[in-house]
């Protein structure tokens, strides 16, 4: 065998076994957010060597927890890559992953990228998500503190309505979003979000108002289901302002069950 491919199978080599044990240790961090502390503190390095068990203190619990799961979602990206599922990668712009705190007790399910989204590559930037902005504002947090998602993670054409097979494409991608996430409360954002989450085809007038379950069907070990409030898409609000109080009701239901008492400004 020459040097150059003795070079290039220890290369592979080498980048399995990172995989190996970058899979390890994230492994042992889910552990860990679960209540088993086999080891120290994590820092940037790769691997941690096994130490006595520690004990941690909630802050920290809720600071790695939120770490491995920054970690999981990134990996999640990185395997998603350039998609190519359905037809509507041909003509996105960007595809649009999601954003927000990986430790979010609130993820917010909308339908799917419209035009700015498609340009930017991040949910809910244009006009509905200044509505949106707006209600979790009123809801006492920032962006920042919930995580933003959609059923489906590319720009229809002309903003259609997502097709069921590009649904059943792109779904599984926001299941193991939320099965890492693992929030406290969904609040799915119109018609799609919503009927694709509790698999029902009932109107989204009907499904507001009552507190249904989603049951993640990767499991983390974390929950069994997950509340699922449904109400208006804030794109429908814009149109129908009129509906804001009905929609401010299913948010006071999300902020009850994520457990918020709203702050005082
Ligand atoms: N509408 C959605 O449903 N999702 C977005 O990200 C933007 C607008």
């Amino acid at each position: 065998m020459s040097d150059d491919k003795v070079k290039c199978n220890d290369v592979f080599f080498f980048n399995d076994l990172v995989d190996v044990i970058t899979d390890l240790r994230n492994y042992l961090v889910s552990q860990n957010f679960l209540g088993l502390d086999y080891y120290g503190p994590i820092n940037n390095s790769l691997w941690l060597p096994p130490q006595m068990p520690v004990i941690m203190d909630e802050s920290k619990k809720i600071h790695e927890a939120r770490y491995s799961k920054a970690i999981l979602l990134e990996r999640l990206r990185k395997r998603i890559g350039d998609c190519q599922k359905c037809r509507l990668s041909e003509t996105r712009i960007n595809l649009v992953f999601g954003e927000g705190n990986p430790g979010a007790d609130i993820v917010f399910v909308g339908e799917g990228p419209g035009r700015e989204e498609d340009i930017q590559g991040r949910p809910f930037v244009g006009a509905a998500g200044g509505l949106l902005d707006n209600m979790i504002r009123a809801m006492g947090l920032e962006r920042k503190d919930v995580y933003i998602g959609n059923i489906i993670k590319c720009r229809p054409p002309g903003n259609r309505n997502p097709a069921d097979d590009e649904i059943s494409a792109c779904f599984p991608y926001l299941e193991e979003q939320l099965a890492i996430i693992s929030p406290k409360v969904i609040c799915a954002l119109g018609k799609f979000a919503a009927q694709t989450l509790l698999n029902t085809k009932v109107p989204i007038s009907r499904l507001r108002g009552r507190v249904h379950s989603y049951t993640p069907s990767v499991s983390t070990g974390e929950r069994i289901s997950i509340p699922v409030v449904s109400t208006y898409h804030p794109a429908y609000l814009l149109r129908n302002p009129g509906q804001k109080k009905v929609v401010w009701d299913d948010l006071k239901v999300v902020m009850e069950l994520a457990g918020i008492v709203k702050k005082r400004r």
